[in-house]
């Protein structure tokens, strides 16, 4: 399978779509330095592509991809643009200035039920818009990549004409998504192969795949499209995505890595030992928390429970263990570095995690470190990853401000909270009860910040062993204001080894970060100018950000 289009045959290029698709999961949005944050960290994994944004959408999302595409340095950055001329021209100047790494990844619904419901065009139209889309991206950008959207249930004569006029046109990637997650291993298989028999320059382009999670098929099809031939895959962190999510990166790497019987040959440039770092980057950064018994990264993922699996591990770990956990990177229980540790070890030990730093962020980091060090004699990479994500959300949100929490409960009586918070100069105390020390923390910042916000999820995590570890809270707030009558779903966290103040900081988080994206609200794209040929924005007021 050696052509033009494909240097090396045996390479998978990983794409990864955390900071658009990704971001589509409900309550996933992500500020500018988040987006960065994140961007930096794929880049060390090793990621060929990332896919940035889709520019259009919003302001905001225009602003991350070209920040994204000044700040990185490696990677191919991608924006996403329907097949239209005010889409692209804007997804071309947003991801101009990453040079010749740039990349315009332009969709269009092939289905017979998206022609039909959606953009009321025949196939004729189709065709022909998909093709002078490519054609005029080309010449603004020369990597550029064509998604023929539900490809999975679209007619594959007809996939295949769209398919063979878009690399004529110039597109030098096409991806094959599988929307609706609607695809099944063998026949999701068979649709690669049949592309790859019944287009005749199909050896001029990369074949991806994007598969969606909804029947839980997301990596199975990845897998067994890259056994028919596809060299790109389309993942992301956590598997986070539009409803059920998208093919887990972590997941899809490990499988050819750990299978190299079924992927004889076959590499990627993920550096594995990276991924739990990522892993927890995104689940802090979105608020998303994957389950203890996630494939990879989870946390009993290289947990044994059972006395005969403990007695095999002890006898050879490959008994029960099919990867390490050093191959992937889950921190060491081992001390890692303690208060007499300087600047710089703390810069090379999050570097040798995946997550380096700027030099701005490593002082800040520094700081939280130190401060730490001071309660909690021992340091662990659990915790430097925790402090990493805590000094990223802290410093980009900080509305809100928490100066003074005291609490009292007991058995017997009844809990109070008195908290003072500082925003812009001015500090407000006040105090409240309530049915615990939580409960009555929460009802007195929402008093103080006037805001109406209900706790829908709360997760209280140890990120180390012992008594003295941090407890890290993760919680989903849906916050109601004028802008947003039905409420904007937020994630917000607090690390602290008091578990009430990190309670505290969570639902401080949460707020803060409300009023940072119901700013956001007002453009979104629209759905039905997909098949009018102007872009533009809509005013929502419900939209889960
Ligand atoms: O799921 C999908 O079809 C997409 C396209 C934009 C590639 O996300
Ligand atoms: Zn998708």
């Amino acid at each position: 399978m050696t052509s033009p289009a494909i240097p090396d045959p045996n390479r998978v290029l990983i794409f990864d779509t955390t900071l658009r698709d990704g971001e589509q999961s409900p309550g996933a949005s992500m500020n500018l330095p988040e987006k960065l944050e994140i961007a930096r960290t794929l880049e060390a994994l090793g990621v060929d592509i990332i896919e940035a944004g889709f520019p259009v959408a919003s302001p905001d999302d225009f602003a991350a991809v070209k920040a994204i595409a000044e700040q990185t340095t490696r990677a191919r950055i991608c924006a996403l643009a329907r097949a239209l001329t005010g889409d692209i021209d804007r997804a071309a100047e947003a991801v101009r200035p990453a040079g010749a790494r740039a990349r315009i990844h332009i969709f269009l619904a092939t289905s017979a039920i998206h022609r039909q419901f959606k953009l009321n065009k025949v196939k004729e139209e189709i065709v022909k818009q998909a093709r002078d889309s490519v054609a005029y991206a080309r010449t603004l950008c020369d990597d550029i990549e064509f998604s023929p959207e539900d490809a999975s249930r679209t007619e594959p004569e007809f996939l295949a004409e769209v398919v063979q006029a878009v690399i004529a046109a110039g597109a030098r990637t096409v991806n094959i998504p599988d929307t609706v997650g609607y695809a099944y291993p063998n026949d999701y298989a068979d649709l690669i192969t049949y592309l790859r028999a019944h287009v005749a320059n199909i050896d001029q382009a990369v074949i991806s795949v994007h598969c969606h999670n909804d029947l839980g098929l997301a990596v199975a099809n990845s897998l067994a499209a890259v056994r028919a031939g596809a060299r790109q895959v389309e993942c992301t962190i956590n598997g986070i995505g539009e409803r059920a999510g998208n093919c887990s990166l972590e997941e899809v790497v490990m499988a050819m890595r750990v299978r190299k019987d079924m992927f004889a040959g076959i590499t990627t440039g993920i550096t594995s030992s990276h991924l739990y770092g990522a892993s927890r980057l995104v689940q802090s950064i979105t608020g998303l928390t994957v389950q203890r018994n996630k494939a990879v990264v989870g946390d009993n993922a290289f947990a044994h429970e059972s006395g005969i699996h403990q007695h095999g591990m002890m006898k050879n770990p490959e008994c029960y263990e099919i990867m390490t956990p050093q191959s992937v990177g889950v921190p060491d229980t081992n001390l890692v570095l303690g208060k007499h540790s300087g600047r710089a070890a703390l810069g090379a030990r999050l570097t040798k995690l995946g997550m380096p730093v700027g030099d701005d962020d490593l002082g800040k980091v520094f700081e939280a470190f130190k401060r730490l060090a001071d309660r909690k004699k021992e340091i662990y990479d659990g915790d430097l990853i925790a402090l990493i994500e805590e000094v990223v959300r802290g410093t980009t949100l900080s509305v809100w401000k928490l100066d003074y929490l005291h609490t009292s409960a007991g058995t017997e009586a009844i809990a109070t909270a008195t908290v003072r918070l500082s925003k812009d100069g001015t500090t407000v105390t006040d105090a409240a009860t309530g049915d615990g020390p939580v409960d009555a923390v929460v009802k007195v910042l929402q008093r103080i910040c006037g805001v109406s916000a209900a706790v829908e999820d709360y997760r209280l995590r140890a990120v180390t062993k012992g008594g003295d570890a941090q407890g890290e809270v993760s919680m989903r707030v849906r916050v109601v204001s004028p802008e947003a009558p039905d409420g904007v779903v937020v994630g917000g966290k607090g690390l602290s080894t008091d578990i009430v103040q990190a309670s505290c900081l969570a639902y401080l988080d949460a707020i803060n970060r409300s009023s940072y994206l119901i700013g956001r609200l007002d453009y979104r794209v629209t759905p039905t100018e997909e098949g009018s040929g102007s872009p533009g924005v809509r005013k929502s007021g419900s939209r889960t950000a």
